[in-house]
């Protein structure tokens, strides 16, 4: 028998629509924040609650690279940064050239939204980077974000690790303008007005950007090694007068040793020529990356 009640509580129908409204708004905020979270086009930022100090890292590779962008976009995002700096990590490459890249490619940016496009053909040494800086000011140019978009910006391999906490360290003293920051080339010099930057990484400041957007130098002067070239510009244009040399917090991995190689130590910015996941993986161990991993009782690394 199923007892029918002839006449309805009023009370507690008005009650069970306030809960049932309830619940759905707590769902429809969930999926929202979900949906914000997926769509978040500055994927790999960390920490950005105070932006003191705006830093583009601008990874320079190859279409084809589908897995280093993953184990990279894995090696910067459990980076946790200190307060009150903004770190945003991006792949450049030129056009694309196969059918199947502007499917796979489309929905790396779908999900993470790192990556830049530039109009030219893939090459290393005949303006790619001088396409990518030129690009950059019309790239970032939204009038209602901050000026300077970025502070910093940093050419980077794709086979260096960047420690961010340790960069954004050493860049928070330095000068905002004319910077001219890296391991100076040749490898056995400490004078950063010597030759150049290496291009396993250099960071110049924004108004130099601009400088190389506008300036006819760098358009006469794009064929050679790219950051051999970009010492050039500097030279001839007596820009960076705030020069900054890294080494020996920067340095190429001590295998195989060189002059330009030293042993991994406490106080690294960037190891290059991590050249396979066995460089990788004991750099990752000695930087103890993976030790704020949390315990669970899904899993057991030990
Ligand atoms: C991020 O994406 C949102 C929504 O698509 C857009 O309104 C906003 O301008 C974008 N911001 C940047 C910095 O690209
Ligand atoms: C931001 O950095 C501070 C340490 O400076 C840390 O305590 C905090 O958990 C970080 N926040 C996030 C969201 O990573
Ligand atoms: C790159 O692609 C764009 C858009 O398809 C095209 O207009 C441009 O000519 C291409 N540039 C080069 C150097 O191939
Ligand atoms: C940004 O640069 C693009 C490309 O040159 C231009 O079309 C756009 O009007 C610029 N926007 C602003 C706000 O300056
Ligand atoms: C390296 O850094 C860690 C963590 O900051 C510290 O505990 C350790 O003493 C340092 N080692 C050396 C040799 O400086
Ligand atoms: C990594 O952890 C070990 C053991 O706690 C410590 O001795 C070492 O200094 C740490 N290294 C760095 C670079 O923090």
């Amino acid at each position: 028998m199923v007892a029918k009640s002839s006449k309805p509580n009023r009370g507690r129908f008005i009650l069970f629509c306030f809960i049932v409204i309830f619940f759905l708004s707590v769902l429809a905020s969930i999926n929202e924040f979900r949906f914000e979270g997926a769509l978040s086009n500055e994927s790999l930022v960390t920490n950005s609650s105070e932006e003191d100090l705006r830093i583009l890292i601008a990874v320079l590779t190859l279409p084809d690279q589908y897995l280093r962008r993953h184990f990279l976009r894995l090696v910067y995002g459990t980076q946790t940064l200190i307060e009150g700096a903004k770190v945003v990590v991006k792949f450049v490459f030129c056009n694309l050239t196969k059918e199947e890249q502007k499917v796979l490619v489309a929905l790396e940016i779908m999900r993470y939204n790192d990556i830049i496009i530039l109009n030219c053909a893939e090459n290393m040494n005949k303006g790619k980077t001088s396409t990518f800086f030129s690009s950059l000011p019309e790239m970032f140019n939204e009038t209602n974000g901050p000026y300077p978009p970025y502070h910093y910006v940093m050419k980077a391999d794709d086979d260096t690790y960047v420690r961010l906490n340790s960069l954004v360290k050493s860049l928070k003293p330095l000068a905002r303008e004319d910077l001219y920051y890296g391991f100076v080339i040749p490898c056995g010099s400490m004078d950063p007005f010597k030759h150049y930057m290496s291009g396993m990484g250099f960071v110049v400041s924004w108004d130099i950007v601009e400088w190389i957007h506008g300036s006819d130098i760098p358009k006469k002067h794009v064929v050679g090694p790219e950051d051999k070239v970009f010492g050039d510009w500097m030279r001839w244009a007596k820009r960076g007068k705030n020069r900054y040399n890294a080494k020996w917090s920067m340095y190429n991995y001590p295998d195989p040793p060189s002059v330009c190689s030293h042993e991994l130590w406490n106080d690294t910015i960037a190891v290059h020529l991590l050249k396979n996941e066995k460089k990788w993986i004991r750099t990752l161990t000695f930087f103890n990356h993976t030790d704020s991993l949390k315990p669970s009782k899904l899993y057991h690394i030990s």
